[in-house]
């Protein structure tokens, strides 16, 4: 007895076909903190200081805010995670460019750029912004429900990698796109802040991240400071 619920006059698939699941991530048991206490400091430092710093102008991605965001080629009716999402500083470029149809997810894990985020969304009426409280191993966000993830100087915050991706992963919908934008880090050239604050370079985030199940794409140039990687998540098992 037939238990699909295709029925027997459905046609066969052609041979390339893919089923059509997504692979799960793949996420270690129990990863260690690959950076215990990274993000201290903003637990502690007030919340203007943080401001200044992140928009401020000896900042290379904030300089080039405009051009990262037009790179991400964002359709009006996306809805997009800004994970560590910080003080805002892409937050409301991304809510501009998904527009009223669209989402932006401001994710982050400390309480005074939460608290900040919230009071610049209400200022702004962006009610195309919702604000999330993530934990350092798990985003909080519904699963597949985004149609971008954009992390902006802030994988060498993540103290669980690839746990933290997986989460990210699954919130994403098939075929589905992560873009990480992070300081380039060379033994010979990187300033020795970089050295020691940044603890990976290009090569060892892209293993980690198709590790956990992502494509890697590409890299968009344009940054002297930062790379730009761009993942997709799988939109189907191929057979
Ligand atoms: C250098 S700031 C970057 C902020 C913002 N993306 C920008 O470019 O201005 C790093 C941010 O990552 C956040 N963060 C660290 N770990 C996180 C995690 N597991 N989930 C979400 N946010 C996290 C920090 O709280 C901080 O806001």
């Amino acid at each position: 007895m037939r238990t699909d619920l295709a029925g027997p006059t459905a046609p066969a698939p052609p041979s390339h076909a893919t089923i059509g699941t997504v692979p799960p991530p793949t996420i270690p048991d129990d990863e260690p903190s690959v950076r215990p206490g990274v993000n201290e400091r903003y637990r502690k430092g007030p919340v203007d200081r943080f401001v200044e710093r992140f928009e401020g102008p000896n900042r290379e991605v904030a300089v080039h805010r405009d051009e990262i965001v037009a790179a991400l080629a964002i359709d009006p009716g996306a809805v997009v995670a800004d994970v560590g999402a910080g003080t805002g500083l892409f937050t409301f470029d991304l809510a501009e460019a998904v527009g009223p149809s669209g989402h932006v997810y401001a994710v982050d894990i400390t309480p005074s750029f939460l608290d900040l985020l919230r009071r610049r969304a209400s200022e702004r009426g962006a009610s195309n912004v919702t604000v999330v409280q993530a934990d350092p191993k798990n985003a909080h966000l519904e699963p597949n429900t985004i149609d971008l993830a954009f992390l902006c100087e802030v994988y060498h915050h993540l103290e669980y990698p690839r746990t933290y991706l997986g989460s990210i992963y699954e919130a994403l919908r098939p075929g589905g796109r992560l873009v990480v934008v992070d300081f380039r880090r060379d033994p010979n050239t990187s300033p020795a802040w970089v050295l020691s604050h940044v603890r990976a370079g290009e090569a060892t985030v892209i293993e980690e991240i198709t590790s956990v199940g992502f494509r890697f794409e590409g890299r968009t140039p344009g940054l002297s400071q930062n790379y730009v990687l761009r993942f997709r998540k799988p939109s189907e098992q191929p057979l």
